[in-house]
């Protein structure tokens, strides 16, 4: 395409990443740069997602630099900025970035980000007729993308949101390296995993070798904990090694025998300007719990951000990218106020533009986990879910050691 015949030529299009940063933005920022480029757009990046847009602005050039879209996290950096009056910062940000965007000239605005961002991303195309495209991001994968699974014939919601995939390929490993340390201890181990309100993340463990784990959708009542204690040593009895790895998402809803109610383990009770607490120390709780009525060794051990840090993984990258072929299309006809998303869970070499769709940012919200995913009864993950992490994964991960060595018994 000559320059001078490009569609685009003298518009500027501006890139921002909002909210928990995740291993596939960097991607994300490149595949979305390189193809608004070629359209002719100027690219910027606004830098720590709308606080760039405060003041007298944050802003870089995008345009032909070297971008490393492999490495994970975010290069413009990223907050928790909400540009409407909340509970934390009554102030309306608004007018700041309605006046920076008139400054800088910006034409279109891409958001990457999860509810909050692309929520108020949305709000400011319907209120003040800002041309944005969101761009879906979360490790948590409970950003409504519309994205079916089809299971034995069934057509089940699921979610496939950039970033997930690598939390998902990293939270495996990691859940398969704690085996040999449980194992050799015969101990469990009650994994703790980022997700906020969903279980999306924590099921991944089953790819690693947990074999239980409880969600923040379905509670722990107290007849429920008491259930759950049983199974976790009829399954520690029974299994070969005597060993067992749970995972518990930090957003469990558990009994509290004291306060003699369900609650959750919070990091810190401080609220962000979307309204979110932290939470962490859930496992704890737990294994020290599971020890105290089973008297089986357990300890806790939190990810952390472990998932969500270190490199794009393949299926990120490829999905990302066409995700970012979607934006063109986006562009092109300007539609905005529109989000790009697969319309199917599809593995690697089918991540294709022609499985994308668009959807209207007033329908994302958050995505619980699908009951046909988790067994309330069993605390376990279905088939159906295996089947998820299959198409995204591909293979499980477990390590195995499997020798039986002859007992000596000493000559008489
Ligand atoms: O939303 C992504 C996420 O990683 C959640 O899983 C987690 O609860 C939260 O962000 C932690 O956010 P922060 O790093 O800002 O404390």
């Amino acid at each position: 395409m000559k320059s001078e015949h490009k569609l685009f030529k003298g518009k500027t299009l501006a890139i921002l990443s909002g909210g928990g940063d995740t291993p596939a933005i960097n991607s994300s920022i490149e595949s979305i740069r390189n193809r608004a480029s070629m359209l002719g757009f100027k690219v910027y990046g606004i830098r720590k997602g709308w606080k760039g847009l405060l003041g007298d602005g944050d802003i870089v050039d995008l345009s032909h630099q070297p971008y490393d879209g492999i490495y994970g996290g975010t290069a413009l950096l990223s907050s928790r900025t909400n540009p409407f009056p909340s509970k934390k910062n009554p102030e309306n940000r608004v007018p700041q970035i309605l006046q920076n965007i008139k400054r800088y000239k910006i034409d279109v605005l891409v958001t990457i980000g999860g509810d909050d961002t692309n929520g108020a991303a949305k709000r400011l195309y319907e209120t003040e007729g800002i041309p944005v495209i969101g761009f879906p991001k979360t490790i948590d994968n409970d950003l409504r993308t519309h994205s079916m699974h089809t299971f034995e014939g069934k057509s089940i919601e699921a979610v496939l949101c950039p970033g997930f995939p690598s939390a998902a390929k990293g939270m495996m490993e990691f859940t398969a390296r704690l085996k040999t340390t449980a194992e050799s201890h015969s101990r469990i181990m009650v994994v703790e995993v980022m997700g906020r309100d969903a279980g999306w993340l924590t099921g991944t463990t089953v790819f690693g070798g947990a074999e239980l784990a409880l969600v923040p959708e379905f509670e722990m009542t107290k007849e429920r904990k008491d259930f759950f204690m049983e199974t976790v040593k009829e399954t520690y009895l029974s299994s070969p090694k005597k060993s067992l790895i749970i995972a518990v998402s930090e957003g469990v809803r558990w009994w509290d025998d004291a306060k003699g109610k369900v609650d959750m383990v919070y990091a810190s009770s401080e609220l962000d300007e979307y309204g979110h607490p932290r939470f962490g120390g859930i496992s704890g709780v737990i294994a020290s719990e599971i020890y105290a009525k089973t008297g089986i060794d357990a300890r806790a051990q939190i990810s952390g951000y472990y998932p969500r840090s270190g490199e794009c993984r393949n299926y990120d990258r490829r999905l990302t990218m066409t995700l970012a072929d979607k934006v063109v299309d986006l562009l092109l006809r300007e539609e905005y106020g529109q989000m790009p998303v697969m319309n199917k869970v599809v593995p690697y070499q089918e991540l294709e533009e022609f499985h994308t769709t668009s959807i209207d940012m007033g329908q994302i919200g958050n995505c619980p986990l699908a009951s046909d995913y988790y067994d309330v009864d069993s605390f376990t993950f279905t088939p159906a879910y295996h089947d998820f992490l299959k198409l995204v994964l591909g293979k499980p991960h477990f390590l195995s050691f499997d020798a039986e060595f002859p007992v000596v018994v000493p000559e008489k």
